[in-house]
């Protein structure tokens, strides 16, 4: 008992800070990867402190910490990123699960980007969708790049995706971290002569199969729509 407890003793010196997290948070120990994050890094206490923070905030599947300012930033995932340099901070991320760890989730690829995407037979409105793909771990589909609206065009018909200009109208912001769609992008994902804000009531966003590209469309129609995992294994 005496040599146990001394063992642990021992430990605790070697090791330096206890960190009971680490089957939950998984160190990334290459280089070459970046935190997904819309946020900016705040003081804390300790590691376990920004990890314990990142477990109460929504959507938080990831952080870095800097061991010699105690500085702590919650983000979404980790991402290769192959300009990013050997870092002083240390990346950790909640173990990845795999695509069809959730139930009707199969993961659709363009070239080297893979989404991990559902899609419903029901229809709802957006802000019922979105409701429903957070109950899924997921948020509305992310067409952000060219190729992602390739994988769009994998999946049948017309439906919802993660994209809406409500709070300011003309400005489009991604669901998933509040990014905001740039102007030469928006012309590419868009169908020709859209977003036109028909009516003045055209704030949310479909893929539409017919056009290849975006459409906006009201926020109270009735629509099929597409979830999102992110932070997955392939
Ligand atoms: C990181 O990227 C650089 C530039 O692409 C490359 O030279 C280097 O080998 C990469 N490092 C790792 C660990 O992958
Ligand atoms: C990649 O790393 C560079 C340098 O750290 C950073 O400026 C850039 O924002 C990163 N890109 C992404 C997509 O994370
Ligand atoms: C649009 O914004 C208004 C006011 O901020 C809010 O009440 C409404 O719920 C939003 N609708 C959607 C679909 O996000
Ligand atoms: C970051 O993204 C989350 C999820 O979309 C959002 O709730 C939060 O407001 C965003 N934070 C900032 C600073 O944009
Ligand atoms: C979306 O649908 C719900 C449930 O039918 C309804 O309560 C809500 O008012 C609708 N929202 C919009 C913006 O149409």
């Amino acid at each position: 008992m005496i040599s146990f407890a001394l063992s642990v003793f021992v430990g605790f010196i070697v090791f330096g800070e206890e960190f009971p997290f680490s089957d939950i948070f998984h160190k990334i120990s290459k280089s070459n990867y970046t935190l997904w994050t819309n946020r900016t890094a705040i003081k804390v206490r300790s590691r376990m402190d920004c990890a314990s923070r990142c477990l109460i905030t929504n959507r938080c599947r990831a952080f870095t910490f800097e061991e010699t300012t105690s500085m702590c930033t919650l983000g979404f995932c980790s991402q290769s990123n192959s300009s990013a340099r050997s870092q002083s901070v240390d990346l950790y991320q909640i173990q990845r699960k795999k695509c069809n760890t959730y139930p009707g989730f199969s993961s659709k690829s363009y070239g080297s980007t893979i989404a991990c995407v559902w899609q419903s037979t029901e229809r709802l409105n957006f802000t019922m969708a979105r409701s429903d793909c957070a109950a899924k771990g997921a948020s509305l589909f992310t067409v952000n790049t060219f190729e992602k609206l390739q994988i769009a065009g994998l999946l049948p018909g017309s439906y919802l995706i993660g994209l809406n200009d409500n709070e300011t109208e003309k400005t489009f912001v991604f669901e998933v971290d509040n990014s905001i769609l740039d102007e030469s992008l928006k012309q590419q994902l868009f169908a020709s002569g859209q977003p036109d804000d028909l009516y003045s009531d055209e704030d949310c966003v479909v893929y539409v199969d017919y056009f290849r590209g975006l459409n906006d469309i009201s926020c109270s129609r009735n629509e099929i729509y597409v979830c999102e995992q992110f932070c997955f294994i392939p």
